[in-house]
């Protein structure tokens, strides 16, 4: 049953640096109707990006911006900007990018651009989460989706997941782990914010109405709606 809306699809762009395993969690979900918008764009930092192929296979169109061609921080993220802009994003998507944007980069899309981290913010923003869960012991892990801010991974946070770290975990097993949760979290934001229920405002979270104060946890989302999402 095709679900109404009073707007055309989202015009959406993603960025990516790498593997793009939460690219083609994000373009299965458009595919199946569970996300109201519409991917232009697929651009990388990288040329070799795995994402690329992805995308490329769903004919999607696609771009490099190699950063290694720019001499600063500054020129590589106005050009970036440019780029991107080009497309009139309604949704910039940042999916395993792996730069560090400057506000020449987050200022003219805040509210209008999502990051999935690693790890249960506001704990271990940054690099290398799995790791650090392992040597600080801890006996949760997770992931979440957040508005991109000028802080880095300090944005208002959307949803979460947490996933039970076990004995004798590697990195690898426990990325693995959280990655799984990854693939339903971000296509459940981006599907919410085509949706027109999601949105921030004076840097809160506004869903369906209601300003909060904290993350939605994914064990609180109804069986109905991940249903209508397609997991
Ligand atoms: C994921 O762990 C994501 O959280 C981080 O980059 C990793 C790879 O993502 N940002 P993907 O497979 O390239 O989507």
């Amino acid at each position: 049953m095709p679900e109404g809306h009073d707007h055309p699809p989202v015009r959406l762009v993603v960025l990516i640096s790498g593997g793009g395993s939460n690219l083609q969690a994000i373009m299965d979900a458009v595919a199946r109707g569970a996300i109201h918008g519409k991917i232009h764009a697929v651009i990388s930092n990288d040329p070799q990006a795995y994402g690329l192929q992805r995308a490329r296979l769903a004919g999607i169109p696609t771009e490099v911006i190699d950063h290694r061609r720019y001499p600063d921080r500054t020129a590589f993220d106005r050009e970036l900007r440019r780029r991107i802009e080009a497309f009139d994003p309604g949704l910039v998507i940042l999916a395993g990018f792996m730069r560090i944007l400057s506000t020449e980069m987050t200022a003219p899309f805040e509210g209008r651009m999502l990051n999935i981290h690693p790890s249960l913010l506001p704990r271990h923003r940054g690099l290398h989460t799995h790791e650090r869960v392992l040597e600080a012991g801890e006996s949760r892990h997770g992931c979440s989706v957040h508005f991109v801010t000028s802080d880095l991974d300090g944005g208002p946070l959307v949803i979460q997941a947490s996933v039970p770290v076990h004995p004798g975990d590697t990195p690898e097993g426990l990325a693995a782990r959280v990655l799984e949760r990854e693939h339903i979290i971000y296509p459940l934001a981006i599907r919410w914010y085509c949706a027109g229920r999601l949105s921030m405002q004076d840097h809160h979270v506004i869903l369906d109405g209601v300003a909060r104060e904290n993350p939605v946890q994914l064990e609180e989302v109804s069986a109905a709606e991940l249903e209508a999402l397609g997991v």
